[in-house]
């Protein structure tokens, strides 16, 4: 089946924030295969053709420029991709459910079980099926299920290989990760697909970071990785609120428990809370999982994980308004950030989108800055028109303002001039630092009113 020229073809169905630098980082590492790209949405393969990526990652677009055209290929012809493929990789969305059974918790599949269909119809040979996108456990044996529907006589293998790069640090994580996780059938020829998958990230990771488990394991990894991690946050941001309450310094506390080794310092950082496409959907899918089984309190349990994540949010907007005199209607505000974290162009499930949503509602003039993220911010806020400013210069966004609040944490907006800002802003000028990014003595003593997560605010006017 391989092209002459190549040992293998791999294909990946789906060019996004995972499918795109996984395979780039593919391509890079191991030039005798080679790897195609597919998508439905042409504009996104036209982009990857370019260099005006459809996604930004640091490190990215040299990456793709290493392979591109030589072993790594991008196309919207899907069947022709199935057909000469040996291995498949899929990375295709599986957004939270909005309908239906499930809805607001079970994964959406129908993306997933498309693309199965696709390849049962465009098939001419075997061929290994790499689960990349996160799924419901038993997830992969649905698929071979569908796929051993063929009339042709040939045989699919599904084999679960979760991914577990963070959006921001993607190409650094693939290119030196804790460890690839690959699930397999433990049969002749599930260990046979498996260890083929082994030795393609052999090219470039030590053994000892490839790591085997059975099929369910491996599904249910992911979406537990993805749980602990948001539970961290959800646990210092709780926190925080309490330090607020007791003039304690959520920093101070969560360097002190971190360096209890058993603890550890990761992932300890308080702020308005998480985001991305991942971490809610993944735990409301673990969520789901357990009720399903009748395991209710194990739901409940990792449920409130999300709720302290919304509760987070709307403590923020809660403390802005109180700390500006409890009205911010046609008080210009400017957000500094609005991507769900730094180094990525990525929106999805960000909270600057609840803040801004709410400082909508009390009517307030919102102004969006961000280095990467605007044309997402646009989209995502489309249904308001031209009642919201994007700018991407955040002098020109804070001037006139009487409040910043820091989103994102993006380096930028650490080394601004603040007298600069203080001196063009209305006053008193506020800045709630939902990152706890900034030198909150240094912008008190310029004159700011400033508003950090879970320390005491350094504020001249105080709150009746
Ligand atoms: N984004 C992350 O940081 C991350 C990390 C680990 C795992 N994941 C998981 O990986 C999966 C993909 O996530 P993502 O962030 O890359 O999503 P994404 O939305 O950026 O990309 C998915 C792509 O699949 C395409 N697609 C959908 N149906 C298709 C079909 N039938 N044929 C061809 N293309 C199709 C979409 O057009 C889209 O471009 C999800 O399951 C997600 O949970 C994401």
């Amino acid at each position: 089946m391989a092209d002459k020229k190549f040992e293998k073809n791999l294909l990946c169905i789906g060019a996004g924030y995972v499918g795109g630098p996984t395979m780039a980082m593919i391509a890079h590492k191991c030039p005798q295969y080679k790897v195609t790209v597919v998508d439905v949405v042409k504009e996104k393969i036209d982009a990857w053709k370019t260099d005006d990526l459809p996604i930004y990652e640091p490190g990215l677009l040299e990456l793709v420029k290493s392979a591109r055209e030589k072993n790594l290929f991008f196309s919207t012809d899907i069947d022709k991709g199935i057909k000469e493929s040996d291995i498949i990789f899929i990375s295709v969305n599986t957004p939270t459910k909005t309908f239906g059974e499930g809805a607001g918790k079970s994964a959406d599949l129908q993306y997933w079980e498309k693309t199965a269909r696709d390849i049962l119809r465009a098939s001419e040979s075997d061929k290994i099926i790499v689960e990349r996108s996160t799924l419901p456990v038993k997830t992969a044996i649905a698929m071979e299920r569908i796929l051993s529907l063929n009339d042709k006589g040939l045989n699919f293998e599904v084999v679960s290989n979760p991914e577990f790069l963070a959006e921001g640090t993607a190409i650094k994580d693939l290119e030196n990760p804790d460890r690839v996780l690959i699930g397999s059938k433990e049969t002749e020829s599930g260990i046979k697909a498996r260890n083929e998958i082994v030795e393609i990230y052999a090219n470039w990771i030590h053994r000892e970071h490839l790591i085997t488990s059975n099929l369910m394991s491996s599904e249910l990894s992911k979406l537990v990785a993805n749980s602990f991690l948001a539970q961290r946050i959800s646990s210092i941001n709780s926190i925080s609120a309490l330090c607020e309450k007791v003039d304690a310094d959520v920093e101070e506390v969560a360097n002190a428990i971190g360096k209890d080794t058993r603890i550890g310092d990761k992932f300890l950082n308080a702020s308005i809370g998480f985001g991305g496409s991942c971490f809610k959907k993944d735990i409301l899918n673990l969520v789901y999982l357990c009720e399903t089984f009748g395991l209710y309190e194990v739901a409940d349990y990792w449920e409130s994980v999300v709720k302290i994540n919304e509760y987070q949010n709307s403590r923020f907007v809660n403390i802005m308004n109180k700390a500006m005199f409890n009205t911010i209607a046609n008080k210009r505000i400017a957000l500094f950030g609005f991507a769900f974290k730094a180094n990525t162009s990525d929106t999805r499930e960000t909270a600057a989108l609840y803040v801004t949503q709410k400082l909508m509602k009390e009517r307030a003039k919102v102004v969006i800055s961000d280095p990467k993220a605007l044309k997402n911010a646009k989209k995502d806020l489309q249904s308001y028109g031209s009642d919201i400013e994007y700018e991407e210069d955040p002098y020109k966004a804070a001037k006139d303002s009487h409040a910043i609040a820091v989103m994102t944490e993006w380096d930028v907006y650490k080394n601004l001039d603040y007298e600069k800002i203080y001196s063009e802003m209305e006053k008193p000028a506020f800045i709630f630092d939902g990152r706890n990014i900034l030198d909150h003595q240094n912008l008190f003593k310029i004159g700011f009113e400033v508003y950090p997560i879970g320390k005491t605010p350094l504020a001249h006017f105080k709150e009746a």
